[in-house]
């Protein structure tokens, strides 16, 4: 069925065994010091035993200056190669192919990262991390040129396939090809062929050093989606003049940190967007062309290839996601992919903290050996209660390790608040991650009881080994004067179609859960306003998703009421309080809810002491996110 995504297809002198690439992607799992670590191998191992054609690691920096990120992999010095070689070494004996990107970040990095200025093609700060870099000298180009080329010299020691060099993203390279950061006057700036000197340089320089037979792959951003950035038009032409370098392959992507959003595009960006950046290059060149961004359907990819758009297709956080990927694809076992649904929450939203690297819909992300599902020693009676996330990837892990499980719901249906949070606009893709675990839990024989919630009784009588409590959180209701009238209901009872709602809403609370809800109700045309104590909404999002939220509700004109308290519930409208002045609102047909969740956990105090084992996992211990929750129910369903 995927005959295209499955045959071979070769960069420079290598063969990859399938169109599946892995892209560069930061993990943050080595050492401080550049070095290869336990985890950062185990973790590109799965990548090597999941099938995919080709493995691309995160950017090795040429500089200790280089670096972007604290934990990032180096081949700065020759030391590091030993390292190195191991990852290279096991990855080959799972008949992967890997090859090392590698990159210097340039002004996107920090003084407090590298202990000293950044550096830049001007001295133009970043927008995003706000230092003024020192414009490199010309002898100090050339010094970077020879990096660039000594580092794919000790790749190919270290016994990588290939290199990537980084010329997308607004790192260094990319800064000296765009006229929005590079400012020169010298041979380096000015035209676009100047602009072309220093990554024609490093590609000659990685010739002539790692050798003219080295596999070279070139990344660069298609457009750069910033004003005064390069286009597509401009990118095409820096295609031609590498392919006539001698770079084996094109990896189009898109963005600078200007335009995070474009670099890893969130849920609110659609599927292969920038495929046409690829197909674009493609008519220019001859040598193969990688795309990539927002896929994770080995369908998708297939119809890329086929439409000859793309040659190749990278799927970075599909790969996180599920590293089992292409092997579940060839073998046709398409409901067993965990497909990533763009939350964002354990990839950037850790590494943007300087942590390691998670993913919200796979909790063995970075944690492959430690978490791996042994059978149990002893087959016990699992009892969980709610279906949750949290409930049922503990269900799921203990049915995979050999317990009999008994899962409790007390609603009709699975997912618990998760399948709430898939109904605003941009968030649907959460309900195939339930898809997905309802599917485990049913290849796994998990008893699943719906409308049946476990009690004390259950319990006594049926005499499980373990409980796993799950019972996750319920819409904190307020203590306000009014809060009880007909027409006030909580967000969760809107988005899951218990309630009608009328034209004129307010939704009182605007975290994500209350500008959510307001955006899907916009979305379906009502009038809607948040009222909010903060002076923002939304803080709780995460930062790549919350301005195409904003921007949605201020397409549709949704008012915002900041800084603002309400103190009752009127009739027809709210009194709010707002810089110590009160005021009264509306008219509102209908009031929301949204000020918070509260755990529930009842059954825990009548439980203690009468089961061998208890555990409390997810928001029924504090409310937080799926991301916790998912991670916990894994653990659970270990431990048991
Ligand atoms: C956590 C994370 C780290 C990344 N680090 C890099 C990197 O080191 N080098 C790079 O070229 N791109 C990096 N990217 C971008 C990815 O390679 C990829 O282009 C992006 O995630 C879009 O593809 P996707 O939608 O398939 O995830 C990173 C992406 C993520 C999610």
């Amino acid at each position: 069925m995927l005959k295209n995504l499955f045959s071979p297809i070769e960069i420079g002198r290598v063969r990859i065994s399938n169109r599946l690439v892995v892209p560069a992607m930061v993990m943050n799992y080595c050492h401080r010091d550049g070095t290869a670590t336990e985890k950062y191998v185990a973790y590109h191992e799965a990548k090597a035993r999941g099938g995919w054609g080709l493995i691309i690691t995160e950017d090795y920096a040429v500089d200790p200056k280089g670096k972007g990120f604290s934990n990032v992999p180096g081949l700065w010095n020759d030391t590091q190669v030993e390292s190195h070689s191991k990852l290279a070494r096991r990855i080959h004996d799972l008949g992967g192919k890997i090859f090392a990107q590698i990159y210097h970040a340039g002004r996107q990095t920090s003084r407090a990262l590298i202990g000293d200025q950044p550096v830049a093609p001007s001295p133009i700060p970043c927008p995003r991390l706000q230092e003024i870099p020192h414009a490199l000298r010309a002898n100090e180009i050339r010094e970077i040129v020879e990096e660039f080329g000594d580092c794919a010299l000790r790749a190919r020691k270290a016994g990588f396939d290939g290199i990537e060099i980084h010329g997308a993203h607004g790192y260094l390279i990319a800064q000296f090809m765009s006229p929005y950061s590079n400012k020169r006057i010298d041979d380096y700036g000015g035209n676009l062929l100047n602009r072309m000197r220093f990554p024609l340089e490093i590609v000659s320089n990685v010739r002539s050093k790692a050798g003219s037979d080295f596999p070279v792959l070139f990344r660069i951003s298609g457009d750069e989606m910033v004003p005064g950035g390069r286009t597509i038009e401009d990118t095409k032409t820096m295609a031609a003049m590498l392919e006539e370098a001698g770079v084996d392959a094109l990896h189009i992507s898109a963005g600078v940190y200007g335009s995070a959003y474009a670099i890893t595009p969130p849920a609110a960006i659609r599927h292969g967007w920038i495929v046409h950046f690829a197909e674009e290059v493609k008519k220019v060149v001859d040598i193969p062309v990688i795309t990539v961004g927002r896929i994770n359907d080995p369908f998708l990819a297939e119809t890329i290839i086929a439409g000859k758009k793309a040659d190749l297709v990278a799927m970075g956080r599909a790969s996180l996601a599920d590293p089992e990927l292409p092997k579940k694809a060839a073998a046709g076992r398409f409901a067993d992919i965990n497909y990533c649904i763009g939350c964002l929450q354990g990839c950037i939203g850790m590494i943007s903290r300087s942590l390691p690297a998670t993913c919200l819909v796979n909790p063995t992300l970075g944690k492959e050996k430690e978490l791996r599902t042994k059978p149990a020693d002893l087959k016990k009676k699992v009892f969980i209660a709610g279906a949750g996330p949290a409930g049922m990837e503990a269900a799921m892990v203990a049915a995979k390790r050999g317990h009999e499980v008994h899962l409790f719901e007390k609603a009709d249906r699975l997912g618990g608040q998760f399948y709430t949070a898939s109904i605003p606009p941009s968030k649907g893709e959460i309900a195939g991650f339930i898809v997905w675990q309802r599917k485990q839990l049913e290849e796994n024989h998990v008893s699943v009881y719906l409308n049946n919630k476990l009690t004390e009784e259950i319990v006594n009588e049926q005499k499980p080994d373990v409980v796993v409590l799950a019972t996750g959180s319920a819409p904190v209701s307020p203590n306000l004067p009014g809060v009880k009238r007909a027409n006030v209901v909580t967000a969760h009872e809107v988005l899951e179609g218990k309630t009608d709602v009328g034209r004129r809403v307010a939704v009182i609370g605007g975290g994500m859960v209350g500008s959510e809800t307001a955006n899907h109700l916009a979305n379906h045309g009502k009038e809607v306003s948040i009222i909010e104590m903060l002076p923002e909404i939304a803080t709780d999002v995460n930062a790549r998703s919350k301005p195409f939220l904003l921007k949605d509700l201020t397409e549709h004109s949704v008012r915002l009421y900041l800084n603002s308290t309400v103190k009752e519930v009127l009739a027809d409208g709210l009194r709010i309080e707002k810089e110590g002045r009160e005021e009264e609102i509306g008219p509102f047909d209908t009031v929301i809810l949204a000020v918070g969740l509260e755990p529930c956990n009842e059954l825990r105090s009548k439980l203690e002491g009468k089961v061998s084992r208890l555990i409390t996992i997810g928001d029924a211990v504090s409310p937080r996110k799926a991301l916790e929750a998912i991670a916990e129910g894994y653990l659970a369903g270990l431990e048991v």
